[in-house]
């Protein structure tokens, strides 16, 4: 069931039920982060791996006190200068956190959403919120409470309805080795925004066989029909006898039914692109088509995380 009802999913979750949640970047479905059953349940409706931990959500810097440690001057820096907002900070957790949410790691990934809606409902909880994407693992994340509800609906009692996720990207996720800062996931806040306040940072590449650099399997947010990158033009003629639906940055092109051709950002806006992207890959996926073709963004600003979602689309691995 869809709906505005914070009530409701407050008594949902101290049941320890699940709810989809809205929130700037994607929709999450989220259950109480210190209730292990709560928890159990996220990766079995998600039918996620085990050794892929769950982010978690709280409502102001001043509460990550309880599940935390330590903030180390970085991380208060970036706490301070970007929550409410897309940067999800792994640190030392307190036991408080269950193993079941890091998956075993000493690690705690916390970020504070900015959404109206889901930080009304953190202020009326007692307890933190763990959620993933609410997809299910490996598909497109998503960034409206229909798409929740087409894919999870029958499996959770209810979906707070907070619009079209605003960002339309996962946030970035950053942690620290020694001093270094590093960037696990690419994600809703650029690495230029984040070195203007603490410096040069680290990109990890991801790995799918090391779980530790944050479940960064190659292959993710996958659509059904396959979708190959790169340039456009040479593409239509390569599969030129196959059923052809096109995901371009900025532009059309002939010889391809119009409605089977999605367009990012016409004027060439990452954050147009950004906000657009996983609901037009879900809809090149329902469409009578054989292959999805769809390019690269320039590779600066919130590009880089468009770029590193449309490889891991596109990846065959
Ligand atoms: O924007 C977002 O981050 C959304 C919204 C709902 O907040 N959440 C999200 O969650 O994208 P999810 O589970 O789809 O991706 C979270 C990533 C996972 O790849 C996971 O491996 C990593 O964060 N992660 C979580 N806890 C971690 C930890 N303790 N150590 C390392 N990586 C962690
Ligand atoms: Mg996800």
């Amino acid at each position: 069931m869809i709906g505005k009802d914070i009530k409701l999913a407050v008594e949902l979750l101290n049941e320890g039920k699940l709810v989809g949640i809205p929130t700037e970047t994607v929709y999450g479905l989220a259950g109480n982060a210190l209730n292990e059953s709560a928890v159990t349940q996220i990766f079995a409706v998600k039918n996620r791996p085990s050794f892929d931990p769950l982010i978690v959500h709280t409502d102001s810097v001043e509460k990550i006190h309880q599940f935390v440690t330590e903030l180390p001057p970085k991380a208060q820096m970036l706490a301070h200068h970007f929550w409410a907002g897309a940067l999800t900070i792994l640190l030392p957790k307190k036991k408080i956190i269950p193993d079941l949410v890091t998956s075993g790691s000493d690690l705690v990934a916390i970020r504070v959403p900015k959404h109206p809606l889901t930080l009304a409902l953190l202020r009326e909880l007692d307890f933190p919120l763990a959620a993933p994407s609410a997809n299910p693992f490996g598909y497109i994340s998503p960034t409206t409470a229909q798409h929740v509800e087409s894919q999870l609906g029958d499996k959770i009692p209810y979906i707070l309805d907070g619009g079209a996720s605003q960002l339309g990207l996962e946030s970035t996720i950053v942690g620290f080795e020694g001093e270094t800062p590093i960037v696990y996931r690419k994600g809703g806040i650029s690495i230029e925004a984040i070195e203007k306040v603490i410096g040069k940072v680290q990109v990890r590449p991801h790995s799918s066989s090391n779980p530790k650099a944050p479940g960064m399997l190659k292959s993710h947010y996958a659509p059904r029909i396959p979708m190959i990158l790169g340039d456009i033009p040479t593409h239509i003629l390569q599969y030129k006898n196959k059923k052809i639906g096109i995901l371009s940055f900025q532009q059309t092109f002939e010889g391809i039914p119009r409605e089977h051709q999605l367009i990012l950002s016409k004027k060439g806006d990452f954050a147009e692109a950004a906000h657009h992207l996983f609901d037009y890959m879900r809809q090149l996926d329902q469409m009578d088509i054989e292959v999805i073709l769809a390019e690269l963004l320039p590779e600066k600003d919130l590009g880089r995380a468009i770029n590193d979602r449309l490889k891991r689309a596109s990846s065959q691995e």
